[in-house]
């Protein structure tokens, strides 16, 4: 990365396309899904490298309960043995791991690993890992909506004064940056429900890999396309230029 200030602060990403990649291979879904994790490995890796603050995760949406059981299955497992065996080296790294979505409908057991790994990495103060399971987007601004109601009901918050801004320390991304880069892999140019609300000004990015193929230069090609482009937040490119607030 030749300019530092083009390293963007918080990169989310669709990892999709893991059970069309086994497929072509004639290989069940659930090894894709393994494959799959060696990818977010390296992905973590490198954002973590090159600065960016939060990088976000789209791990399991939830629409994804409709897939067939034993994938479903197959998923929580993986979510279980994954996070058991890299939550020491995410410490080393000082990476800062949190879940966001509703984890209350998953296992006991992947409750508590999560909790456990949650709680190991909370004084990391390196890169912001946000794993998405169990999320979506919609969910997201309804449980902010929720809390911030509740304010209102005990007399902290005034309806008049709900705004914008009133509502952003509610949603599940409150405290880390403004997003800047949306990836998806996979060839699908949806949202598929993900980060609705965060996502209004940020660059999208979508990519024909199959997220086991996505590495560390097709990360860095998104980073370079999205370096290259002109944020005009609603101004003219002119005023851009000019550096106008
Ligand atoms: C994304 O890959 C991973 C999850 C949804 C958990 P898919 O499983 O959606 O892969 P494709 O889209 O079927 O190829
Ligand atoms: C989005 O991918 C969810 C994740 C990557 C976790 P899907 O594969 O579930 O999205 P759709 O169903 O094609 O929209
Ligand atoms: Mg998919």
């Amino acid at each position: 990365m030749s300019q530092q200030q083009h390293v963007p602060r918080h990169i989310a990403i669709v990892m999709d396309g893991n059970g069309r990649w086994a497929k072509k291979r004639f290989m069940p879904r659930l090894i894709g899904h393994k494959k799959g994790v060696e990818t977010v490995r390296k992905i973590i890796r490198r954002c973590d490298d090159i600065g960016v603050e939060c990088l976000t995760l789209f791990a399991f949406s939830s629409e994804n309960w409709k897939r067939p059981i034993e994938e479903v299955n197959g998923l929580m497992a993986l979510f279980v043995t994954a996070l058991e065996r890299e939550a020491k080296a995410l410490f080393r790294h000082n990476v800062q791991l949190r879940f966001i979505g509703d984890r209350s409908r998953f296992s006991n057991k992947l409750q508590s690993v999560i909790a456990d790994v949650e709680q190991l990495t909370q004084t990391c103060t390196g890169m912001t890992l946000l794993i998405a399971a169990n999320y979506g987007g919609r969910w997201d601004i309804v449980q902010a909506m929720q809390k911030m109601i509740q304010q209102v009901e005990i007399g902290q918050l005034q309806v008049n004064d709900i705004s914008e801004t009133t509502l952003q320390p509610f949603l599940s991304t409150a405290d880390v940056p403004p997003l800047d880069l949306f990836i998806r892999t996979g060839g699908e140019t949806r949202v598929s429900n993900f980060l609705l609300w965060q996502i209004a000004y940020s660059e999208l990015y979508f990519s024909e890999s199959l997220w086991p193929d996505f590495d560390e230069s097709k990360l860095m090609q998104a980073i370079e396309d999205y370096s290259g482009r002109q944020r005009r937040f609603g101004k003219t490119g002119d005023q851009v230029v000019m550096g106008e607030n």
